[in-house]
């Protein structure tokens, strides 16, 4: 592997108590956290040290989860932590307890972290004021999904050796996508150019004023990248139609030998799944190890999660006073 970037990072370069989004962050900072977690990647799962011995780490997801939930369980056990994964469908939340009154019910228990999922933008950034906690956003809405964008990026780097001046396109359901959001922000702070392809339904123009280049044609906006990443069609944000049906989005938007052959000859195949084969992917695409890096999306996930845990954990030393 080349390690010309990230550079090698000397000391602690993160300044933050909560893991909003990636666009609070620094380059610098990203940098960091993706060295951090390639060493974590390399090290055997009984290697890492037990940074977080102690500490609680509650699991709160107010929307469906199978890798990041269970990701970001792992890191946590990976780093000495106790889990606790709050069934919201069996939770008071049911009863309809708000979420402040969540939070305060969480400050109680002095958990020392909070990973939220939630279905509103901004339901993560609302709880970390209102939380002692340390509070990383497993994905809220539309807006933001970091740990998604962080784990694409460190499996990008790992076979590109660089992420700066690598040409990405990111298709299908812009829209509705936080993935893409915050891949879109993560690349073109380390450098990359990125072409978002989607049909005008779910490319809304607005994205160019983000500095994407919109393609509404998958020939030319696949032609010469070097990364393709894929979307799952989010039909549970979708009101009303935006398209006509799976098949025939994927006449148009889905990605097929034909079409990846427009790509660069190394281009690499990605997608944060769940993956919809047949609508946005062909299965022997998805499943060519030659050029899909799917499963090591996965696997760099519970990398750069335990990374943020790290990161972050650097504040406990000096926690916040709490109000009489
Ligand atoms: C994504 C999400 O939830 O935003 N999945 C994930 O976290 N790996 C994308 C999706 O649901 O399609």
């Amino acid at each position: 592997m080349n390690t010309t970037f990230p550079p090698a990072t000397v000391g602690y370069g993160f300044a933050h108590r909560h893991l909003l989004g990636i666009e609070p962050l620094q380059p610098g900072e990203i940098a960091y956290l993706l060295d951090q977690a390639a060493a974590f990647a390399d090290l055997a799962p009984g290697e890492a040290p037990d940074r977080l011995a102690g500490a609680t780490v509650i699991n709160l997801f107010y929307e469906n989860s199978t890798r990041t939930r269970s990701s970001f369980e792992i890191a946590a056990q990976r780093l000495g932590a106790d889990v606790v994964n709050m069934d919201v469908a069996t939770s008071s939340v049911k009863k309809g307890e708000t979420l402040i009154d969540t939070a305060d019910t969480l400050n109680a228990m002095r958990a020392d972290f909070l990973v939220v999922r939630h279905n509103q933008a901004g339901a993560v950034k609302l709880l970390s004021r209102k939380l002692d906690a340390h509070v990383l956003n497993g994905g809220d809405g539309k807006h933001e999904h970091p740990t998604q964008a962080l784990a694409d990026g460190l499996t990008i780097w790992r076979h590109k050796g660089r992420i700066d001046g690598l040409q990405v396109a990111i298709c299908g359901d812009i829209r509705h996508s936080r993935v893409a959001r915050s891949n879109l922000l993560l690349l073109q702070k380390m450098g990359a150019s990125v072409r978002l392809v989607g049909p005008p339904t779910l490319l809304p123009r607005s994205y160019e004023n983000l500095g994407a280049r919109l393609y509404h044609r998958m020939e030319e906006g696949l032609e010469g990248v070097d990364i393709v990443m894929m979307l799952r069609l989010q039909v549970e944000r979708m009101a009303g139609t935006f398209i006509p049906s799976g098949r025939e989005f994927f006449r148009h938007f889905g990605l097929d030998r034909e079409r990846l052959a427009r790509a660069r000859p190394d281009a690499l195949v990605m997608h944060p799944g769940p993956m919809n084969r047949g609508v946005e992917i062909a299965s022997d695409i998805a499943d060519d190890l030659d050029q899909s890096v799917i499963r090591e999306q996965v696997e760099m996930g519970v990398a750069v999660r335990m990374a943020c845990f790290e990161a972050l954990s650097r504040h406990r030393a000096s926690p916040p006073l709490r109000a009489a």
